[in-house]
């Protein structure tokens, strides 16, 4: 089985007090867990709290990762961050392709698949995301959509072991509402049979599913089996239904 990830998505959430004491309940629910968690568990909180949380997560079951990066390495790009000032800052992912990025800062698949390229050889694992929206989706078809979407974002010959594929219906994202098991099944087959496959890599791409993912849902999205985790957004802000999110991942899949 691939390796399976539950992610928390901050977005720009959290000032140094309220960010540093999430940080240190979940590493605390961490180490109280009565089973050492099998997942793989990263947040990704704003830039600003990525160096204190560096220290807090250091030895704990948690990695951490940024919300984007730059495609180049360094250079004269104002604002920007660089895979590599992730990876120096201690980060071990970082997400891609957000719809939220996609739309407010016009990203590109090519974009995508740069920043990819850039962050993968930085030493990160991508969380790369794609989605639907609601016009497209009530067009018929979304899986030719995110199909094509997903073939251009995904650098040529990436590891299956270096990136992850998070499935964000858009309009799931902050809505309450989730796709259904059959129709996230269905989008995930066709979005494993769209990649090439890659035998020499060992394990196929695992597949995340976000948008509206909580507490109370969970359960039921875990036992997808196509589903390997879940990217998580507004749940993530609060340390008990994150936590309540991965440990619904580790009953169904370990
Ligand atoms: P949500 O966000 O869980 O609040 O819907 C998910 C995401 O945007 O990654």
């Amino acid at each position: 089985m691939p390796h399976t990830l539950v992610a928390g998505n901050w977005k720009m959430n959290g000032l140094r007090t309220d960010g540093i004491a999430l940080a240190r309940e979940l590493v605390r629910k961490a180490q109280s867990a009565k089973r050492y968690p099998q997942n793989r568990i990263a947040i990704c909180p704003p830039a600003t709290l990525l160096a204190p949380l560096a220290g807090f997560l250091m030895g704990s079951p948690i990695g951490l990762g940024g919300q984007d990066c730059h495609m180049a390495e360094k250079g004269a790009y104002t604002g920007d961050i660089s895979a590599k000032m992730l990876k120096d800052t201690g980060c071990q992912y970082v997400i891609l392709g957000h719809s939220e990025r996609r739309s407010a800062h016009h990203e590109t698949d090519a974009m995508v698949r740069a920043k990819a390229k850039a962050a993968i050889e930085a030493g990160l694992h991508v969380i790369l995301c794609v989605g639907e929206d609601l016009v497209s989706r009530e067009k018929g078809n979304p899986e030719q959509q995110v199909a094509d979407q997903l073939r251009q974002s995904v650098p040529d010959n990436a590891d299956p072991a270096h990136l992850s594929i998070a499935y964000e219906p858009i309009w799931a994202i902050g809505t309450g509402r989730t796709a259904g098991p059959h129709e996230i099944a269905r989008m995930l087959q066709a979005l494993a049979s769209s990649l090439p496959s890659r035998p020499a890599a060992g394990l196929p791409f695992s597949f995340l599913y976000g948008g509206s993912v909580k507490a109370d849902n969970a359960a039921e999205l875990s036992r997808i089996p196509e589903v390997g985790g879940f990217l998580v957004g507004g749940a993530s802000l609060e340390a008990d239904s994150f936590w309540a999110i991965v440990e619904a991942a580790e009953v169904s899949k370990f």
